[in-house]
């Protein structure tokens, strides 16, 4: 991967402005945005990572965001752009929500936000999906009940704090496992709905499609009517004792 710093003051200039104001912005929508990053204290960006768009280089692309590796100070952070066509207004309900989820300590550390930024621990690793499709050979069954193991721990830990990720269903793309393994993306989550993490969560590895196949070629993991109904237990209850009998159910 080809590293490329740029001082924050370059991205006015293309293709780089194409980024920072993802997919259309106007001059002067590109020089506040600039302004905004100096104020956050962001020096540079360093274009590199799995996925392009054009011919630049980022970390990710959603909906909502695209997120690019910068420095601030000599630290390297992930900073989240809002993208000038996302259906929110401000980064203040992710802010909020990730604020939140850190508090119960979950999520990538919220460091700085502003209007059209947040900026947070950067992330060094792989999707989960990718993880595990790449796991092969000996422990590899071991290795990856532990990191199942934090997945769902994460997602007790949101439960118990009333916050709703709201897209565990599709958990492939929201798990980042590399050094540490966390959560990403609070955008879609919500303090006001009925939490359904662990369920949905251990019905994406487990139960559903894509990832459960993959999971099951591992290790071989209990009938489904086993799970559900293991699950339907702890989602009366919602209680540590049922949570650990989930896990024990699944053997992590
Ligand atoms: N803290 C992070 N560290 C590293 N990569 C990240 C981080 N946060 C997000 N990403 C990458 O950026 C992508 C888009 O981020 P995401 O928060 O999902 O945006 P959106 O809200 O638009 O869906 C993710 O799928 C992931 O690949
Ligand atoms: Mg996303």
């Amino acid at each position: 991967m080809k590293q490329s710093f740029l001082p924050v003051d370059r991205l006015i200039q293309e293709p780089y402005s194409g980024i920072l104001g993802y997919p259309k912005a106007t001059k002067k929508q590109i020089a506040l945005r600039i302004v905004e990053l100096q104020e956050l204290g962001i020096s540079g960006v360093l274009f590199e990572g799995p996925m392009t768009i054009g011919t630049v280089n980022v970390l990710g692309k959603g909906y909502a965001g695209i997120v690019v590796l910068a420095k601030k100070g000599t630290k390297k952070i992930a900073l989240k752009i809002r993208r000038t066509d996302s259906p929110r207004k401000t980064m203040e309900q992710e802010t909020i929500l990730l604020r939140a989820a850190n508090k119960a300590g979950v999520g990538p550390i919220l460091l700085h936000s502003s209007k059209n930024f947040i900026v947070m621990e950067y992330l060094d690793g792989k999707k989960i999906f990718d993880w595990i499709s790449d796991l092969r050979g000996k422990g590899s069954a071991s290795k990856l009940k532990v990191v199942i193991k934090k997945v769902l721990s994460d997602c007790y830990r949101l439960d118990t704090a009333g916050i709703d990720h709201g897209e565990l269903s599709n958990i492939t793309k929201h798990v980042i496992v590399g050094k540490s393994v966390k959560m990403i993306d609070f955008e879609s989550s919500s303090l006001e709905r009925r939490v359904s993490n662990v369920t949905s969560a251990t019905q994406a590895i487990f139960i559903g499609s894509g990832l459960a196949k993959t999971v099951q070629k591992i290790y071989s993991v209990p009938p489904r009517p086993k799970i559900i109904s293991v699950l339907r237990e702890y989602k009366k209850q919602r209680t540590q004792q049922s949570f650990d009998n989930v896990l024990e159910i699944l053997k992590i």
